[in-house]
């Protein structure tokens, strides 16, 4: 696996992000949006899965091109069967926010990654607002949700940084009288706000002592759309440090989403002396969008910021292979959300950056590397790496194996297919 430089231009696929609220607005808004650009990883497949049985049409007519013909706010149908949510803690969240203020029973259940993962941040706004669950120990998947009709609007304090929690209420506010409100203390990804907006729904965004303030009007009426989804900037981290830690690498990455409260790793990475250029700016689905031009770089530890990380929350396995590259310590602290991702990525990516030969030291919150100064990782001949059925750690460490002697071997490459089905083709042409 240890490859040659990365040169010439990729493109990376749709947001995930915004794929899925793509076709959950479209299935709530009445007539046909249409979607170019959707990834069509196997989480948002999960979504048009589930937004088909509660009564929505989701057509795919080409390659990422997609029609949704929705059934407006309040008219979801209760599904024949449960959903089968795979490994997507996306779907889930924002989905049982839906159900939640429907008359509607709704069963959720999905992999053994995602039956471990905590629905009680959910479960909790949601059941003040009147719905009733029935969750597996710990608040856990399979779950059950009576979805409350009329539902009561709440105002809600988010207790962790997560735009999947903020989602799950607005999206229940949508089918709620009067004004739900979300107060944000760290901001988060925006993307409900503004595609909710985008669909013609009443929200406000205020900036009140340090706090956001999100305010949506329920009982909406949503407009179809035409959206183009802008390539995501969680897929563009690895080929950024894969460009960054391999010598003579030049990459052009066409089509990645700038929004600011997903770009931190661009800004971590320039700090740690990396050369990213943006080239060409302009606005795809009303988001920033940028093509970076990433050049091999001697890369510095630092200390990251804590305060950065929900703008970077799902960049840090890819991140830490940059410190494990770089010249000096990288301490990062703050980072308990990463413990209840997918896998716990503090461990798993301690575990397997010290498989690989790098220098290590797990803490509560966080990693500190010891970087090699630009000398190649020993790799992991002998050893796989455990991937523990997250995506992020297989991409991670397939970045890791390119700046390795002997390669690394991660157990299981399938979860890559959730949320970048073609990684490994883009990794073979940029370096062939
Ligand atoms: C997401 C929010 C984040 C992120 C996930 C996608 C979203 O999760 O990790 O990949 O689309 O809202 P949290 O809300 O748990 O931080």
């Amino acid at each position: 696996m240890p490859g040659g430089p990365l040169r010439g231009e990729i493109r990376v696929p749709g947001d995930k992000s915004i794929s899925h609220r793509s076709i959950m607005l479209g299935a709530l808004a009445v007539g046909e949006t249409k979607v170019t650009g959707l990834l069509e990883g196997e989480d948002v497949l999960a979504t048009a899965a589930a937004m088909r049985a509660m009564g929505a049409q989701v057509e795919r007519i080409g390659a990422g091109a997609w029609s949704v013909h929705g059934v407006g706010v309040g008219a979801l149908l209760q599904p024949a069967m449960p959903l089968d949510m795979g490994n997507s803690g996306t779907s889930t969240r924002l989905l049982m926010g839906l159900v939640s203020t429907h008359a509607i029973e709704t069963r959720f259940f999905g992999d053994a990654s995602l039956s471990g993962r905590p629905m009680g941040r959910v479960i909790d706004p949601l059941s003040q607002m009147g719905a009733a669950f029935e969750a597996s120990e710990g608040g856990r998947l399979p779950l059950t949700v009576r979805g409350a009709n009329p539902a009561v609007p709440i105002e809600y304090r988010l207790p962790v940084a997560s735009a999947q929690v903020k989602s799950a209420v607005l999206l229940a506010g949508l089918n709620t009288p009067g004004i739900t409100t979300v107060i944000e203390p760290a901001p988060t990804r925006d993307h409900s706000e503004r595609m909710l907006r985008g669909f013609g729904a009443e929200l406000t965004v205020e900036e009140l002592n340090g706090e956001r303030v999100i305010r949506v009007r329920g009982e909406a009426e949503l407009q179809p759309q035409v959206i183009e989804v802008p390539g995501d900037p969680s897929s563009a981290a690895f080929f950024m440090v894969a460009a960054l830690i391999v010598p003579g690498s030049e990459l052009l990455i066409r089509n990645v989403g700038l929004n600011p409260t997903r770009a931190g790793l661009v800004h971590v990475l320039r700090q740690m002396g990396g050369s990213i250029e943006e080239l060409n700016a302009r606005e795809v689905g009303g988001e920033p969008v940028a093509d970076l031009l990433v050049k091999h770089s001697a890369l510095q530890g630092i200390d990251v910021d804590p305060a950065v990380a929900p703008s970077m929350i799902d960049e840090f396995p890819v991140l830490f292979v940059a410190a494990a590259l770089a010249q000096g310590t990288t301490r990062t602290s703050g980072l308990d959300e990463l413990r209840v991702k997918e896998s716990d990525r503090l461990s798993a990516m301690a575990a397997a950056l010290t498989t690989a030969g790098a220098r290590v030291q797990e803490v509560e919150d966080g990693l500190i590397i010891e970087g090699s100064g630009g000398e190649p990782l020993r790799g992991s001949a002998n050893a796989r790496v455990k991937t523990h059925l997250d995506h992020r750690i297989a991409m991670a460490m397939a970045v890791a194996g390119l700046a390795s002697r002997d390669g690394i071997e991660v157990d299981d490459t399938r979860p890559i297919a959730t949320s970048f089905p073609v990684f490994e083709a883009l990794l073979d042409g940029a370096t062939a």
